[in-house]
């Protein structure tokens, strides 16, 4: 349904689970730092929201060897979740972070259910405006994607979370390596997400020719980028099918926030017209750092000459 013919500004709000956004474009998690690297750079304050680098509850130092290889049509990373620890992310970046304008999503991270419970509890005390909980990173030895994969292990996580952060929406990140993505997907909707996002990077992988072994110490790495981006726009188009509630005029359970290759306006129309509520974009914004803007500023033109008036009836579903 598109509300033809509008003459104002359409309107580019969304609401993802009660968290309004001022535009459906979100800076993915570990590719934005916590937004203050890229102030000198672009606007920052333009974005929906910001998802932060993956937080544990104590710091991580990452992994080791080569983090980042750069393929034909995409990125391979193996950072291993570097970060400062959730109680120094809340003391030192948060405040800066709230300055900026957009939306706050932490990304929850963790190696075993208590340690991602702790963090959650920790989170639900601050400032943060959503959860993203990430049961999907390939990079880590313990965890991580091991939780994504499989509705039993996804459920005995996300329902403690659930329950330790209370007062903040939470979203699930689901993984594209999971091989029954739409029963995870159920299983963690039942233990009580309010939302989720897809994709996290595809298990992958390079080897050094010249030096005859795998470029990555853990051997395998994290694929985004263009390359992926038509996988993960199926994977956005069956989620929604598979989440489809008669008690919501067909519309699924939770809102789908879209990702995966998304570096131009019409990349992120197609996420939305998939029935995605919101986009993030990732690996682009390494290429160009005010991608997002752009994409911000063409989905915006895009409404205005379709005389569309709101996000919401991008949709083609
Ligand atoms: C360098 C790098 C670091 C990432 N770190 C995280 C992370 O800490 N937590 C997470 O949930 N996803 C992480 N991701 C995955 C992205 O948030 C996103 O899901 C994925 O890259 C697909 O989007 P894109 O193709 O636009 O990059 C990372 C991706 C890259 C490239």
């Amino acid at each position: 349904m598109s509300e033809q013919g509008i003459k104002s500004a359409p309107d580019l709000s969304v609401r993802i689970a009660g968290l309004r956004l001022r535009n459906p474009v979100i800076a993915a998690s570990g590719t934005f730092g916590y937004g203050g690297e890229y102030g000198g750079l672009v606007d920052v304050s333009r974005l929906g929201a910001i998802c932060t680098k993956g937080l544990t509850l104590k710091p991580r130092q990452g992994n080791t060897g080569i983090r980042i290889w750069e393929t034909p049509a995409g990125l391979l990373n193996s950072i291993g979740l570097e970060n400062p620890g959730i109680p120094a992310f809340i003391e030192q970046e948060l405040p800066r972070l709230r300055e900026m304008g957009p939306a706050v999503i932490a990304n929850l991270s963790g190696a075993a259910v208590e340690e991602y419970v702790g963090g959650a509890a920790l989170l639900n005390g601050s400032s943060v405006d959503m959860i993203e909980l990430n049961i999907s990173c390939p990079n880590v030895k313990a965890g991580g994607m091991a939780f994504g994969l499989d509705p039993e292990a996804a459920a005995a996580v996300v329902g403690p979370v659930r329950r330790a952060c209370s007062a903040k929406p939470l979203m699930v990140k689901l993984s594209p390596n999971a091989p029954d993505l739409a029963a995870v997907a159920r299983s963690c909707v039942k233990a009580g997400a309010d939302a989720l996002s897809l994709v996290n990077t595809f298990k992958a992988m390079a080897i050094d020719v010249k030096n005859r072994k795998p470029v990555f110490d853990n051997v395998s790495a994290g694929l985004s980028g263009p390359a992926v981006r038509p996988i993960a726009l199926r994977m956005v188009w069956e989620l929604y099918d598979a989440l489809r509630t008669p008690g919501k005029a067909g519309k699924p359970a939770v809102p789908i926030v879209g990702m995966g290759g998304i570096a131009c306006a019409e990349d992120a129309l197609e996420f939305l017209m998939a029935g995605a509520s919101a986009v993030q974009t990732g690996s682009a914004t390494f290429a160009r750092p005010a991608a997002m803007l752009e994409i911000i500023d063409g989905i915006e033109k895009y409404m205005r000459s379709a005389g569309i008036a709101g996000v919401k009836y991008l949709s083609i579903r």
